[in-house]
């Protein structure tokens, strides 16, 4: 066999693939789908309007190649929402892009890159498939990062690129923002922080963009805007990175209805921060709901829009969500470090978390009652 082929082969049998949890959905379930933290409380009048946007712009949305005004006015329009500096900030396909790009920019001059555990699995993904040699820190058991512990492994490996997702997913909690800023000037490693879930904490760490040159913030407009089916995001980084970025990615990775919708989304930002408010109000009533029932042991702090709490090491979690399941939630579980026997939960609509509340009292008795 010649050689091209064989590795190519050997590469194949060893790639590892995003698990897609949409293939185990319905596609039309709505409420019941607390599985990936999109916004469920938009309102339909929001899409309403989008759609009349496309509808008035059909050329422009689907005939048309996607136009470098439309881009560049909505780049223009994010960097004021979140005062951003304009040549600091680049659209992307999802933040997921967004970090497939920054791994692309740094595999070409460093091999290593040291992942903050527990995170987003598409980290992985994405350095594997750059063929960077992987390091794990995995957090304290207090949650807290060991910022000593970090700076060593950086140094003493010669990490070049380190990735932390903040608030985190799947943890739901935020770290502390002096702790990642100790990090990011005791390295010249390039520090890419995954703020997808940001308008629900407390930190905006695109600030750190503006004070040093080894930042870069992933956000993503598929969480607080409601956005997901679009796959729109946008990286926050020096220039001299957006200037690799952009020579890197496709001349259209944002769709042309994508951008013509977002030009009209962008205008409802009220709504949006509307939204956005409600779900953190949800969320401290949810927490305090699921604190009380009987079986939960541990409910994280959430500063993100769903909630992550941990079951009694006696309770199976897997019989616990395919019994909410059932009853027509579907939730998450997780395989990452310091996640044993947890649930993440998207915050949806006030009556459907009640009723999601009770469905998980009537799963943890059903199950504790067959086990009897
Ligand atoms: C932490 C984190 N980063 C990135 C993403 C990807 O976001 P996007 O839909 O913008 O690609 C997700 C999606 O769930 C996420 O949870």
């Amino acid at each position: 066999m010649r050689e091209t082929v064989k590795k190519l082969k050997e590469w194949s049998r060893d790639v590892e693939h995003y698990a897609d949890p949409t293939a185990e959905i319905d596609p039309n379930i709505k409420y019941g789908r607390l599985i990936f933290n999109e916004n469920l409380l938009l309102p339909e009048e929001y899409y309403r309007e989008i759609i009349k946007h496309i509808e008035e712009h059909i050329d422009q949305a689907i005939r048309f190649y996607p136009s470098a005004r439309t881009r560049e006015k909505i780049e223009n329009k994010l960097s004021e929402i979140y005062s951003i500096e304009r040549t600091k900030l680049m659209l992307t396909a999802g933040a997921d892009e967004a970090m497939q790009l920054i791994y692309d920019t740094c595999s070409r001059i460093t091999d290593r890159t040291l992942i903050i555990r527990p995170c987003y699995g598409m980290a992985k993904i994405y350095a594997k498939s750059m063929r960077m040699k992987i390091e794990e820190y995995v957090i304290e058991k207090d949650y807290k990062i060991n910022v000593d512990k970090v700076v060593d492994a950086v140094k003493s490996r010669k990490i070049g690129s380190i990735y932390i997702c903040n608030p985190n997913n799947p943890l739901s909690i935020e770290f502390n923002i002096r702790d990642i800023e100790k990090i990011i000037e005791s390295t010249d490693s390039i520090v890419i922080i995954d703020e997808t879930y940001h308008e629900f904490g407390t930190v905006d760490h695109s600030k750190l963009v503006e004070k040093y040159e080894n930042v870069v913030i992933l956000r993503s407009l598929s969480k607080s805007w409601g956005l997901a089916g679009l796959r729109i995001g946008y990286v926050v980084a020096p220039e001299y990175i957006i200037n690799i970025m952009r020579g890197i990615a496709q001349p259209f990775n944002i769709s042309s209805i994508s951008l013509i919708a977002l030009e009209r989304a962008l205008e409802m930002y009220d709504i949006v921060k509307k939204t956005i408010q409600e779900i953190k109000s949800i969320r401290e009533e949810m927490i305090r709901k699921i604190e009380e029932v009987e079986g939960v042991v541990e409910v994280f702090q959430s500063r993100t829009n769903f909630i992550t709490f941990r079951l009694r090491d006696d309770i199976n979690v897997q019989n616990i969500v395919n019994s909410l399941r059932k009853r027509g939630f579907y939730v998450r579980t997780s395989s990452e470090p310091l996640l044993e026997n947890c649930i993440r939960v998207t915050i949806g609509p006030r009556e459907i978390m009640h009723k999601f509340v009770n469905s998980l009292i009537e799963s943890i008795y059903e199950c504790e009652k067959s086990t009897r």
